[in-house]
């Protein structure tokens, strides 16, 4: 742990050594510089949800041939998107309540301090690609909806169906035990209705160089309304990055992340010296603090489920979870599937 006090103490002797100027000493207490883990030697590393397991492979692999941060993350978490059986992300997600797959990115690249996201884009198999083209070639962050989609169909991407058989046939089957009184007939009891799921990638990776980069990818809550975007693509809740700290990004029920501003929170912890998975752990705790009593059981645990995944400027990873889960890292030398902090035993 750091450094808080001691950086304190270190501004209170540089201000009181430069008593007598009338501005310097404002200075040093109007900005005051943020805590720069500085003191250990960067490394290749990469964290993501264990759903990235091939994709840290790959964006270690990548950087270690040169490849900057953030592609490199990009090729790792396109991995999954273009996967027709991860159903959470991509081609093959999970639609909306009206069929149609609405998908949600943004990515943040810690060495020119820039960040892009798309919001309920359609058609598109890989919106990580268009929120780092946002990134990159416009003044904005956050392109939504039709906009969005026009944006990426400028840069020659094709317009697809993003269902797949099985996806469709999941909607089909929640639509069809939506309600009693429409006129869709029940699926037929002991099968599955298509249970509501959150899933999504976020992945965060350093280079040797000390650069880090972060990207978080998702078709979002399945059914959801129309429009609805969840943490994925708003910076600062599915994920962030500064390069002289950290990086971190979450999976599970957005809204409840978007409440604690996640990434943000959790980089922040790290800033005040945490190690990623007490960074991680910490921002759980404020997301139980800060959710309304219908989402919490009547002894206080949560009913849904939030995980953070970070890694400091150091390459050290960690995730936490409100309860057990698994995420995937890789150290530079090999990936691996691990367990997260947690704040509460499986119930
Ligand atoms: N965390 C993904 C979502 O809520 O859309």
């Amino acid at each position: 742990m750091m450094k808080h006090t001691s950086r304190r103490s270190f501004l209170g002797t540089a201000a009181s050594a430069v008593a007598g100027s009338a501005v310097v000493p404002s200075l040093v207490s109007a900005f005051p510089a943020p805590a720069v883990l500085r003191s250990r030697a960067s490394k290749f590393a990469a964290v993501s949800s264990a759903n990235g397991i091939r994709g840290v492979a790959r964006a270690v692999e990548l950087m270690m041939s040169g490849i900057d941060t953030l592609d490199a993350a990009v090729e790792g978490v396109k991995i999954q998107e273009l996967d027709p059986n991860d159903n959470s992300v991509g081609y093959g997600g999970l639609p909306n309540e009206a069929g149609v797959v609405q998908l949600d990115a943004s990515c943040m690249h810690g060495p020119t301090k820039r960040a892009g996201a798309v919001g309920a884009l359609e058609g598109i198999k890989t919106p990580s690609e268009v929120a780092r083209l946002v990134m990159k070639y416009t003044d904005h962050i956050l392109l939504v909806g039709e906009g969005a989609k026009r944006f990426a169909l400028s840069y020659g991407f094709q317009e697809v169906d993003l269902l797949t058989p099985e996806s469709r046939e999941a909607w089909l089957r929640w639509r069809a035990n939506r309600g009693k009184d429409d006129d869709y007939l029940d699926v037929p009891r002991g099968e599955d209705v298509g249970a509501r799921v959150t899933g999504t990638i976020n992945m965060n990776v350093t280079n040797a160089k000390g650069e880090i980069s972060s990207i978080t990818t998702t078709s979002g809550l399945s059914w959801k309304i129309p429009g609805r975007v969840g943490d994925s693509p708003i910076v600062g809740a599915g994920q962030y990055c500064d390069n002289d700290i950290g990086a971190a990004g979450s999976t599970g029920r957005g809204e409840s992340c978007i409440m604690v501003c996640g990434g943000f929170l959790t980089v922040e912890h790290m800033r005040q010296g945490m190690s990623p998975t007490d960074a991680a752990l910490e921002t759980c705790r404020r997301a139980v603090a800060m959710s309304a009593p219908r989402l919490l059981h009547p002894d206080g645990q949560p009913n849904y489920g939030l995980t953070f995944y970070a890694i400091n400027k150091a390459g050290e990873t960690g995730a936490a979870s409100f309860y057990p889960s698994r995420y995937a890292a890789h150290d530079g030398n090999e990936a691996t599937i691990r367990d997260t902090a947690y704040l509460f035993p499986r119930r």
